[in-house]
């Protein structure tokens, strides 16, 4: 296999011999260190290697990095769910610490005086 260019999160990678059958979720976690995609099933069933490829959802366990010469890949690194998914943790953060307070004070209000 001569060289293939990956264009992941804006970033271009070079990769030189490359064997044809890696599919593009190994070459992210094992060739790049791009660990945001998870391998779960590696069966196309659990959604934990999904990236957009051109802006279209792929199980990326399912295709091959040779057939995405040139295309652009975006990780859940780069993802816009990636800022969403930290704004909503540290809101439920937030509800969490706001929800054990309140379970201290109904605590505190039900013991015997
Ligand atoms: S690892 Fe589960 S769908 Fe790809």
């Amino acid at each position: 296999m001569s060289t293939l260019t990956l264009t992941i999160n804006k970033q271009d990678y070079q990769l030189e011999n490359l064997d044809a059958r890696t599919t593009l979720l190994d070459v992210c976690r094992q060739h790049l260190q791009i660990t945001g995609p998870k391998k779960g099933c590696d069966h196309g069933q659990c959604g934990a290697c999904t990236m957009l490829i051109n802006g279209r959802r792929v199980n990326s366990c399912l295709t091959l990095a040779v057939m995405h010469d040139g295309d652009d890949i975006t990780t859940i690194e780069a993802s816009e769910c990636q800022s969403h998914y930290r704004h909503c943790s540290k809101r439920l953060k937030t509800m969490t610490l706001f929800s054990a307070d309140i379970a201290r004070l109904v605590r505190f209000a039900q013991r015997p005086h």
